[in-house]
């Protein structure tokens, strides 16, 4: 049992590093199994502190300080350190060691992947690669030079723009590549192989010319055209939205199998997990080409929002997170549909950041101490971190904010910056004190606005009191207000908004910035009562509690003019019904709001059928999950499920009329045509919702017909919790068709783990395609049942929490980060029934007990704490 505490780092104790490393050479000699790397570093002291580098599992070959080679007694060397005690006040470093690629299982540092090396930096991979001072606020020049088996290993890749190649001799080759940005070291990369290639090349607007690469496994190349297209657009709209330009000859992107998150924005040279640039019509799904055009904006204006101007220390993480989230939702935004763009980003903020927010994980957007840097990249610092600058755009307006923009870009560009630089420039451009604003940064937890309402017919004002209440977090119990900016209208019920004195057009931004604001509103002369329309297009990330019957809910959804809103109109119905429905097992569903909700489908089915989807789609169990303590999560599915039978019975002469039609064809990965494809999907989804006997017939020859992956996919999905012989035949038609194409394989493990037992759960992970060194296929089994399929995770029994347990043990050895991520998904067992909590609390305890990684330990034991 371990029995050490983790250390925690704080960003109280931030100190500046007190030396700089203008120019660093780094010479690679590439081997798997023993790649030498010589660095030379340029030094210069700058304040009082000790000279200490970080490095681990490094074998130190030499070390010499201004061409002389140190003693051992010059200097000390432990597990992550090595110290030199005395050093002169500017000096030329070389050091000289030997790593291990080959052994790197957990893809931190340079590591083989496919056969071909690459490298993960971000946050503390340099550090398994070379001695440095590996934190962000220690910028330099990179020089890289590389070696490596000319054969084996074609195309050597690193950042900035390639200079000398050549050969080497004994059938190697080498290449050159410097990149005059200074840069931290999480932003290094390297990558060799053999690789195929898709060009492109794009003009800046000063007239710049760059080159453009997507480099893939062989024989893929035009399974990259997407990718490219969307790093062409995202270039483009980052120049006119925000007057940025890219700023060298040439930009990369190397696609590799074996990877721990999405993508990575290395300096001019990105890297991706290969699920998130590999599309074809075939193969891939709407939601595919979607993630790739976002995850490629993402990763490219970090040029900007993390690389040229990049972090101080990790409690800054937001700075550059928060941020770009932000810009690569504005970016899918004005590429796609605005207010459907908004709902999913909404969808995932609701189902996983306000859950993180509610549980024993719940931190700060820029927390103040953390236990391990890896665990930080959460929903809380992406997701939450992007509503705040949205709200921000609220509250200050968007000629403050863009002007702040400006601002920050002009001022910073080069540095290693923090919130408060980042907020300094809006208080410039707005000329307000956003101190208080900042408070939402320090704060974790969701904030609940309570809204109330008072109509004096006499004088025709209403009075809209508002009070906020934060709960308390773990370590926070005391929160203060914060500014909320609610967009606000008042509605006529005919479509349109009522006359109110001082307000444009029916609407303002109400900001509620203390514990209780009242505002009143008059009307004009003769106004009937209007209906409030709050928190419009989720100006700010709170829960809304207003105390509305059925038939005002109703009644609001059908007079509202923002399409955000009328979707949550009807997921507060639906909700609150699925409650009703839990409660009262033998009460059928309220027949008037389905209804409603079938109407409100029709009516949006031909002229926005992504919006229409939306509306067919029922509030997870992962939210619902946040609204009941204790928590009985297949009670909860049940409810759900009786609910969505009756919205399909509903809508079954819509779903046909709907099917009947033919697909789109020739496949356009279209925000037109995947809307289309995703009304189509959401009525196959209804179809197997009926669960009559000929559903699974149907759903078969749907598949059958299938012209493209989205639909496919939904029809197996839809087939895969109706047992009987169609779905054997499809989930075995499936894997036959696909089983050579790992991405299309990882879905067909996700749809069966996602909606399955515990049972079949392990069954997979037993399958002969499960592997446990490739990130994808893990989480396809292990995240997609963990983390989707809460009722049978959940269940009674203690399986699910068991088999979850076995695969992080399995996982956390070779995979650290991995491990830690999968553990997460027990934040909330706490709020669990009985029997499910005890079998949760016993697992998390079990591992708590076993030697695991220091990351798996700090989620461990905070989510025992
Ligand atoms: N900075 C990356 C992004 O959000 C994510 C990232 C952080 C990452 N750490 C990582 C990616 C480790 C891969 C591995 O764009
Ligand atoms: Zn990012």
């Amino acid at each position: 049992m371990r029995t050490d505490t983790p250390v925690l780092t704080k960003l109280d104790n931030y100190t500046p590093y007190p030396f700089e490393i203008d120019q660093v050479h780094l010479d690679f000699s590439l081997e798997p199994t023993a790649t030498r790397v010589r660095a030379k570093m340029q030094v210069r002291r700058v304040s009082d502190g000790a000279f200490v580098l970080d490095g681990q599992k490094l074998k130190l070959n030499s070390i010499k300080l201004d061409g002389t080679p140190l003693a051992e007694s010059d200097y000390v060397v432990t597990d992550d350190t090595l110290t030199i005690t005395k050093v002169p006040s500017k000096f030329v470093l070389e050091t000289d060691v030997t790593i291990d690629p080959s052994s790197n299982t957990a893809l931190s540092g340079l590591y083989i992947s496919g056969g071909r090396f690459c490298s993960q930096c971000e946050a503390t991979g340099f550090r398994n690669i070379t001695y440095w001072p590996d934190r962000p606020d220690v910028m330099s020049r990179f020089h890289v030079r590389m070696d490596a088996d000319k054969a084996a290993y074609p195309i050597l890749l690193s950042n900035g723009t390639p200079g000398d190649t050549g050969d080497a001799g004994n059938g190697r080759h080498f290449a050159e590549w410097d990149d005059p940005h200074p840069k931290p070291s999480y932003l290094f990369a390297l990558c060799a192989g053999d690789y195929d290639v898709w060009r492109d090349d794009f003009t800046t607007m000063n007239g710049d010319h760059v080159d453009l690469g997507v480099y893939v496994d062989k024989g893929q190349a035009e399974r990259a055209k997407w990718a490219m297209e969307s790093l062409k657009a995202s270039m483009k709209w980052d120049e006119k939205r925000f007057g940025r330009c890219y700023d060298l000859g040439v930009f990369n992107i190397v696609a590799v199998r074996d990877f721990n998150f999405g993508a990575m924005e290395n300096k001019g040279l990105n890297i991706f997990n290969s699920a998130y640039v590999l599309a074809d019509p075939d193969s891939a799904t709407d939601a595919d080409f979607e993630a790739i055009e976002s995850i490629v904006g993402h990763e490219y204006f970090h040029n900007w929002t993390g690389n040229r101007i990049t972090c101080r220390d990790w409690f800054q993480l937001c700075l550059k997170e928060g941020l770009t989230v932000f810009r690569d939702q504005e970016f899918s935004s004005d590429l796609r549909s605005r207010p459907v763009q908004r709902i999913k980003d909404v969808m995932r903020l609701r189902s996983r950041q306000f859950a993180e927010d509610g549980g024993p994980l719940a931190h700060p957007v820029r927390p103040d101490t953390y236990g391990s840097i890896d665990n930080l990249y959460t929903a809380t610092v992406y997701e939450k971190g992007s509503e705040l600058i949205r709200a921000l755009t609220v509250l200050i307006g968007d000629e403050a904010f863009n002007k702040g923009m400006q601002i920050y870009f002009d001022e910073f560009d080069g540095t290693a910056s923090t919130i408060e630089d980042f907020y300094s420039c809006f208080e410039k451009s707005s000329g307000r004190d956003l101190s208080q604003y900042r408070r939402w940064y320090s704060q974790a937890g969701t904030p609940e606005v309570t809204v109330k309402e008072d109509w004096d017919e006499a004088a025709k004002t209403l009075t809209i009191s508002l009070s906020q209440k934060t709960p308390p977090t773990p370590r926070q119990s005391e929160k203060k207000p914060v500014p909320i900016p609610l967009r606000t209208a008042l509605l006529d019920g005919k479509g349109g908004h009522a006359d109110a004195e001082g307000w444009t057009d029916g609407e303002t931004v109400l900001v509620l910035d203390s514990e209780h604001k009242t505002f009143k509103v008059k009307l004009a002369e003769g106004a009937d009562r209007p209906l409030l329309s709050i928190n419009r297009q989720f100006s700010a990330p709170v829960r809304v509690r207003r105390d509305l019957s059925t038939e005002a809910l109703l009644e609001l959804a059908a007079a509202e003019t923002d399409p955000f809103n009328t979707w949550d109109s009807f997921q507060t119905l639906a909700r609150t019904e699925i409650f009703r429905l839990l409660d009262e097992p033998q009460s059928p569903p309220d027949s008037e709001l389905v209804e409603a909700l079938a109407d409100a489908v029709r009516h949006y089915r031909s002229d926005d059928p992504a919006f229409a989807a939306l509306l067919t789609a029922l509030p997870d169990i992962g939210e619902l999950f946040q609204h009941r303590e204790p928590v009985d999560p297949a009670g909860l599915d049940d409810a759900r499920k009786r609910l969505r039978k009756a919205l399909a019975e509903n809508l079954k002469n819509d779903a046909e009329a709907v099917l009947s039609e033919p697909s789109p064809t020739p496949f356009k990965p279209s925000p037109e045509q995947a809307g289309t494809r995703a009304l189509r999907s959401a009525m196959i989804g209804l179809t197997g919702a009926l669960a009559t006997s000929d559903a699974a017939d149907r759903l078969k020859a749907l598949y059958e017909a299938a012209p493209n992956m989205t639909e496919s996919l939904a029809c197996l999905r839809t087939l895969v919790p109706l047992p009987g012989a169609q779905r054997d035949a499809v989930i075995n038609d499936f894997y036959e068709k696909w089983k050579d194409n790992a991405l299309v394989i990882d879905k067909w493990f996700a749809v069966q783990a996602g909606q399955g037992t515990a049972d079949d759960a392990k069954r997979l992970s037993e399958h002969p395609d499960y592997d446990l060194s490739n990130p994808n296929r893990v989480r396809s089994v292990a995240a997609a049942f963990a983390m989707t399929n809460l009722a049978a995770f959940h269940a009674r029994d203690g399986k699910g929490h068991r088999v979850v347990g076995e695969i992080i043990s399995k996982i956390d050895n070779r995979n650290p980060a991995l491990a830690a991520r999968l553990l997460t998904s027990f934040e909330q067992w706490s709020k669990l029934e009985p029997t499910a909590k005890a079998s949760a609390k016993k697992v998390l305890e079990d591992l708590r007990d076993q030697d695991l990684s220091k990351n798996a330990q700090d989620i461990v034991a905070r989510a025992l704490e």
